[in-house]
């Protein structure tokens, strides 16, 4: 089998690639290691950037989003047992974040590739690939059985943190940056209508605690906790009960409890590798790149990933330019170091590194302070969080 770019990975990134490219007539075939209602129910992201959302719209894949999406204009900060709103819309020119789901995001993108008669096989295995220097990189795996080989004219590793695509590029040719954090998150989907309209950042003494959502009946929670949690420690009445006091605002609602639908733990780091491309050989997404989830980034930074190298093929194929090509990395780049900054500026701000740290908690107060009472200092927040613009 021969494409003109193949694809590794149906998450966002892969399949927003293989979207925006057939939009522009160019051909593409996306692989992926796990089944398609795997990849369809996996939770996930949850926040999407004004920008992101407007490019689904634009591209005719936002009908489920216009409908479901929950379009927010703030979002708040809890600490010292107040709530603090920040009116990202009247920061940011009227920009806003949309709440969806990544997996709903998924859906929605799988549903246009099958519709459109656009190639993509699930439940891949042993995937290898190899000749990325040479002009015609190739994908070995096994499908249904059988031994079967992909050629493209270009390759994009799309395939998320854990995948194949880096880890083949030869040792040496990137650089790694990486940082790791002392924590990790722990999630929950409760069937519960959300207490608050808009998502809480909550800085606590015993740890940072999240409120979000995913629609007028489901709630999205995270607590901080360690790297290596157990969770048979955590039953559903502790883990209430530390939402409960991390959650708490004076003279604000409580956190309504639900049915826990899922429970599971993240762990944070940050890493970027460096250029974004071997070769042939383009990374996307996670696959270049990892944000610790605090500010919402990592989705949307797959997004503006795929939108530069959607830009870069057409004018390959369209006028034989690689200019836009050769500097895929950089423009990508220069946007997903400021989102690496933004995110990590969150965590430290938001998280409890050591609890016996007195002059750090101050110094986190003092900032949280800041943001909510200087205009300044809020819009940086704000401009940020909507999502910096995709060029300059
Ligand atoms: P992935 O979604 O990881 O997709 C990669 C795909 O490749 C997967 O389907 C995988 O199965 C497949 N694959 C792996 N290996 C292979 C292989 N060898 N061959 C073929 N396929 C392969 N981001 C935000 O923007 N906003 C948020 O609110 C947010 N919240 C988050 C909350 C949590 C708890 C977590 C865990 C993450 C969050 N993120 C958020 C980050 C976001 O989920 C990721 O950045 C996003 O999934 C990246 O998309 P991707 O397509 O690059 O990678
Ligand atoms: C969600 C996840 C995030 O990482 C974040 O910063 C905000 C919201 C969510 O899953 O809803």
């Amino acid at each position: 089998m021969h494409t003109q770019v193949a694809i590794l990975g149906a998450g966002p990134a892969g399949l927003l690639l293989a979207h925006l490219l057939s939009l522009h007539r160019i051909e593409s075939v996306v692989l992926e290691t796990k089944s398609r209602s795997y990849v369809e129910s996996r939770i996930r992201a949850g926040v999407l950037e004004h920008g992101t959302a407007q490019l689904l719209c634009d591209t005719g894949v936002g009908e489920r989003l216009k409908r479901q999406g929950m379009r927010h204009k703030g979002i708040n900060l809890g600490y010292s047992g107040e709530i603090h709103r920040i009116d990202l819309s009247d920061l940011t020119d009227g920009k806003a974040i949309t709440v969806y789901g990544q997996h709903e995001v998924v859906k929605d993108l799988i549903a246009a590739r099958i519709s459109s008669g656009g190639k993509i096989l699930f439940e891949v295995d042993d995937v290898c690939v190899d000749a990325l220097s040479t002009n015609r990189p190739r994908i070995t795996f096994r499908h249904q059985g059988q031994d079967c080989e992909l050629t493209g004219d270009w390759l994009a590793g799309c395939d998320g943190s854990h995948g194949v695509s880096r880890t083949s590029v030869p040792p040496g040719a990137l650089r790694v940056f990486e940082k790791n954090y002392p924590f990790a998150w722990l999630g929950i989907l409760a069937e519960a209508a959300p207490s608050w309209e808009e998502l809480i950042y909550a800085h606590h003494e015993e740890g940072f605690a999240l409120f979000s959502m995913r629609s007028p009946s489901v709630t999205r929670l995270y607590l901080q906790c360690k790297p290596d949690e157990d969770l048979s420690k955590w039953p559903d009445e502790r883990i209430w009960e530390n939402l409960e006091r991390r959650l708490s605002f004076a003279g604000s609602k409580k956190v309504r409890r639900g049915k826990i639908l899922q429970k599971g733990v993240t762990t944070m780091r940050s890493l970027a590798v460096e250029p974004m491309q071997y070769g042939r050989l383009f990374l996307a997404g996670d696959a270049a790149h990892i944000v610790p989830p605090t500010g919402a980034k990592g989705m949307n930074l797959a997004v503006s990933d795929v939108w530069f190298l959607t830009r870069a093929l057409a004018d390959f194929y369209s006028k034989g330019r690689t200019d836009l090509l050769e500097s895929y990395s950089n423009s990508c780049l220069r946007r997903v170091w400021k989102a690496q900054r933004f995110s990590w500026w969150m965590t430290c701000l938001m998280h409890r590194f050591d609890h016996d740290d007195a002059f750090e908690l101050r110094r986190q107060l003092a900032e949280l302070d800041y943001l909510t009472s200087s205009g300044a200092a809020a819009t940086a927040l704000a401009e940020n969080y909507v999502g910096l613009p995709w060029e300059g």
